[in-house]
């Protein structure tokens, strides 16, 4: 029997009448029906074209189908011996279809199945998905380089919940696309939920209209008072040296004013940083998303140097965000969340310009290992 690569692909409706209904479930993916196209000879396969065969069930957490029906995330399984297969090499061939065309329609894309055994392994797919590679400068997390192009995800102590954000979205110069790896799950929890931001603009526009208006007209500003060093007991414990990638004030402060931030020294050379005015709301190919690190910064950036309500403010007044209608909006933001669980070897794409990430809390060990393009 020759050898031959399948990739599953794994959407699910989880209403019950999608599932009564084998045609309402054959209408969904039409143009993920299309096989993804192996071009002559690289891998050791007589093989060209990968099929995609559809409906393998996935638990309701995993999946959802939206409302304009696409597959969310999408998940493409290799079912042959995933030993005979180099995945990188898979992605090198299968690089345009991916990157250009079910990333941007889907929001996030998972890799399962195939042999992707540590972090040299995830570099190699990295390298050929061939994106421009995006420096952490500016971000907040705690993380350390593993391998060329990746590194560890938020270091922050595992019982506590990262909440949703799209990477960097506090700085101006942010990757477009976060790539994940996970080497070892976690036994318990350390899930990363994901969701849609132009589901959430949708929600935040219909439901909490003033919300929505205060955000698309005056943007917000963030807050933060950084250690020097590292402070790994938190979220956003990046010391300042490390967020500019230097240990100069001088050289910190050039990478400020590039990006329009304002600062203040403090005492045991803490600084405190105040971003410029950023869009809230943004529009991704056409569709109008909530983009930014709102929920992040309200919800999650306590520490004993920061209080989470007051690292988001609105951009023009610098006034606090309402809190009753935050505590709402958010609740409902996690209730349209995919929970993403993950098992090992799964390679995680996500499209960060139109879909957040976070992380529930989880008992070690866990190791997932992250890369950023723009
Ligand atoms: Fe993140």
């Amino acid at each position: 029997m020759r050898l031959s690569i399948f990739i599953l692909l794994s959407y699910l409706s989880y209403t019950l009448a999608s599932r009564k209904s084998s045609n309402a479930q054959n209408s969904v993916p039409l143009a993920s029906r299309r096989s993804l196209h192996v071009r002559g000879g690289s891998l050791q396969s007589p093989v060209s074209t990968l099929n995609l065969i559809d409906g393998e069930e996935m638990s309701m957490t995993e999946s959802r189908i939206l409302s304009d029906s696409t597959v969310f995330p999408l998940t493409l399984k290799c079912s042959s011996d995933s030993k005979k297969v180099d995945v990188a090499e898979w992605v090198k061939v299968n690089r345009d279809r991916l990157v250009s065309e079910l990333l941007p329609k889907h929001g996030a894309v998972v890799l399962r199945g195939f042999d992707v055994k540590d972090e040299e392994a995830f570099s190699r797919i990295i390298k050929s998905l061939d994106l421009e590679e995006q420096p952490y400068i500016g971000g907040n997390a705690v993380r350390t380089v593993v391998a060329d192009r990746v590194f560890t995800s938020n270091e922050s102590p595992p019982t506590e919940r990262i909440p949703f954000h799209h990477e960097m979205a506090q700085v101006p110069r942010y990757p477009t696309r976060v790539m994940f790896y996970c080497q070892v799950p976690s036994r318990e929890g350390g899930e990363t939920p994901i969701v849609r931001s132009d589901e959430v603009c949708e929600i935040l526009r219909g439901e909490f209209p003033d919300l929505y208006e205060r955000f698309k007209e005056e943007g917000v500003k963030y807050v933060r008072l950084a250690p020097m060093d590292d402070d790994p007991t938190s979220a956003l414990g990046r010391g300042w040296k490390s967020t500019f990638g230097t240990s100069s004030r001088e050289k910190a402060e050039v990478e400020m004013k590039k990006d329009g931030f304002e600062w203040e020294w403090k005492d045991n050379d803490e600084l405190l940083t105040k971003s410029k005015k950023l869009s809230a709301i943004r529009m991704v190919d056409g569709k109008e998303v909530f983009f930014n690190q709102v929920i992040a910064a309200y919800s999650g950036w306590n520490d004993s140097r920061n209080v989470a309500s007051r690292a988001v403010v609105f951009g023009e007044t610098g006034d606090l965000l309402p809190s009753a209608t935050m505590k709402a909006f958010i609740e409902r933001v996690n209730g349209i969340a995919v929970s993403f669980e993950w098992k090992q070897g799964d390679v995680l794409l996500i499209d960060n310009r139109q879909v957040m990430h976070s992380r529930a809390p989880f008992v070690k060990p866990r190791r997932v290992l992250a890369s950023l393009a723009r």
